[in-house]
């Protein structure tokens, strides 16, 4: 699709969007080094809550683990400013992932997955990344949910990426719409933050993870565990058995699913 019939018009994806606080308020940059990075200093100055901080592309985009995150023109990067209370945190995570699922399925028609804790993935490749990033001043707490989506990129390009990632045209077969994919998105973010105490939310999170029942490796630091991802908790934490029938608890890594089924 051509950049002037799907330009990231930022008044075309609020107008009459049905959203209260996540979506109201949309900041726009062609070109912008890091919506995260944008979105913090934001946040630091005490922008409203549930502003978007959206970007045409990103010069110095940023994943998890200090990664880069190719974020040229023609996918999604977005981040997303909010003040949750502190026991509400990990519940972002849950809502950003599955709050992407919704809207590549209402969208794009796909089935989508995730991969602990956040990645979201179509067809096993991931097209989607979240990188969560908190603030704490004067003990009020501050979020931002930076989330990246590949819509246009062609993996093929990028060998670094070429075997793991995807994209969601590449796998629909046909043209998205950025603009659909951005009212969608917020409209489900919005609704999931609003009801943050509803045990709905994780069920569905839980439902999509690809992770469950699977032999993982999980990298944490420089620490490798290998074994069954057995379940996750309301909270979001993994847990994870291994073949000495330990049962260790995960709340932060890299997940790699395995091929084998031992438990090794
Ligand atoms: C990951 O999977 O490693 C997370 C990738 C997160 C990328 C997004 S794009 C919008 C926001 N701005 C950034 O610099 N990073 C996030």
């Amino acid at each position: 699709m051509s950049e002037l019939y799907d330009g990231l018009n930022p008044y075309l994806i609020t107008d009459r969007l049905p959203v209260s606080i996540i979506g109201t308020d949309i900041d726009y940059y062609d070109t912008l080094s890091s919506t995260n990075d944008v979105a913090r200093e934001k946040a630091r100055n005490g922008v409203a809550e549930g502003l978007v901080v959206l970007a045409g592309e990103q010069t110095k985009s940023r994943g998890r683990h200090q990664r880069e995150w190719k974020s040229p023109s023609g996918n999604i990067a977005l981040s997303v400013v909010l003040y949750p209370d502190v026991k509400r945190l990990s519940y972002l995570v849950m809502m950003a992932a599955l709050s992407v699922c919704r809207a590549v399925e209402d969208i794009t028609g796909l089935k989508p997955e995730i991969k602990w804790p956040n990645d979201v993935l179509v067809h096993g490749r991931k097209v989607c990344g979240i990188l969560i990033e908190n603030e704490l001043k004067n003990g009020a707490c501050a979020a931002v949910v930076g989330i990246g989506i590949n819509v246009r990129i062609n993996p093929a390009d990028y060998q670094d990426i070429a075997g793991t990632a995807t994209s969601l045209e590449n796998e629909a077969g046909r043209d998205i719409s950025r603009v659909d994919m951005v009212r969608n998105l917020l409209v489900n973010l919005d609704a999931l933050y609003n009801r943050a105490d509803d045990s709905d939310t994780f069920i569905e999170w839980r439902e999509k993870l690809v992770t469950l029942g699977k032999p993982v490796s999980v990298m944490w630091n420089d620490t490798r565990l290998d074994g069954i991802a057995e379940s996750v908790d309301e909270s979001g934490v993994l847990e994870i058995r291994t073949q000495d029938g330990t049962l260790h608890t995960v709340i932060a890594g890299d997940v790699t699913l395995r091929q084998s089924t031992s438990g090794k």
